[in-house]
């Protein structure tokens, strides 16, 4: 192992499939297959995968969420709101962690962190219940020290760090939102939570982020299914054009 190798931050990714699941019911097809985009995650060296079943459920489905759970060999990262449904869908699921978000139906995506200090003693009960099944609870909240401390107090292990601002920043405000996020991943990391980062991370700018020496996990979706789209792009022209011409489609990498 070279030097550097020693001194790299070593961290992991959790591909977020909601996307694939989007593209699906925009049609109402079997496929684009969340599933499969999941085990080709594996298969490309993702160290989780993370689903949102969202109340409206507008992508990912329920058979989704079991499929994944049963077929793909890498752990599952469950983003769902706080209400008593999604609580029974994950203790029967029983993924490795479940990360609790807000959710409002209008939204495009959720669009703000969860507000942990207005609502500690419900949380701390909800939390309780997917602990005692050995879940590991994430929040995903705005990197701000007065909610890092309420998810402490609320029984959370892990904190996900809303980096949606600093995405949308440029310039002198995005290194600002930078350094908030590197303070908010200290003082997580100091009171013994995992921190954990995601929401609007892409290409060009999640290398300062990858680089915050506590941050263990960010879960990333939205640019990697856009990246996908694009790159293999090519080649799903020109197979259809092959096909079309009477060549025979080999294999199932094209999976439908
Ligand atoms: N983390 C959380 C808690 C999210 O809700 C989302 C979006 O579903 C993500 C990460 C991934 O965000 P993006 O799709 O912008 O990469």
């Amino acid at each position: 192992m070279s030097q550097s190798d020693t001194e790299h931050h070593v961290i992991e990714l959790g591909v977020n499939v909601d996307h694939i699941a989007t593209l699906r019911q925009a049609r109402g097809t079997t496929y684009p297959c969340p599933v499969q985009a999941a085990d080709i995650a594996r298969q490309a060296g993702a160290d989780g995968v993370t689903v949102h079943l969202r109340e409206d459920r507008r992508h990912i489905q329920d058979q989704d969420v079991y499929r994944i759970r049963r077929e793909v060999a890498l752990p599952m990262n469950l983003e769902m709101a706080t209400t008593q449904e999604m609580l029974k869908i994950a203790l029967e699921v029983l993924p490795k962690e479940c990360c609790l978000v807000p959710e409002k139906r209008a939204e495009l995506t959720t669009e703000g962190g969860l507000d942990v200090l207005s609502q500690e003693s419900a949380l701390t009960d909800y939390i309780a219940e997917l602990s005692a099944a050995g879940i590991l609870v994430s929040l995903f909240i705005d990197p701000e020290p007065t909610q890092i401390e309420a998810s402490q107090r609320v029984g959370a292990a892990i904190v996900e760090l809303h980096t949606g601002q600093y995405a949308e920043a440029h310039g002198a405000e995005a290194e600002a939102e930078l350094a908030r996020i590197q303070t908010a991943a200290q003082v997580a990391h100091g009171l013994g939570l995992q921190v954990n980062a995601g929401h609007g991370l892409h290409y060009q700018n999640v290398a300062p982020i990858a680089q915050i020496p506590e941050v263990v996990c960010l879960n990333i979706g939205h640019a990697i299914v856009s990246r996908a789209a694009i790159t293999g792009f090519y080649e799903a022209v020109f197979a259809m054009k092959q096909i079309m011409n009477g060549a025979r489609l080999e294999g199932e990498g094209a999976g439908f």
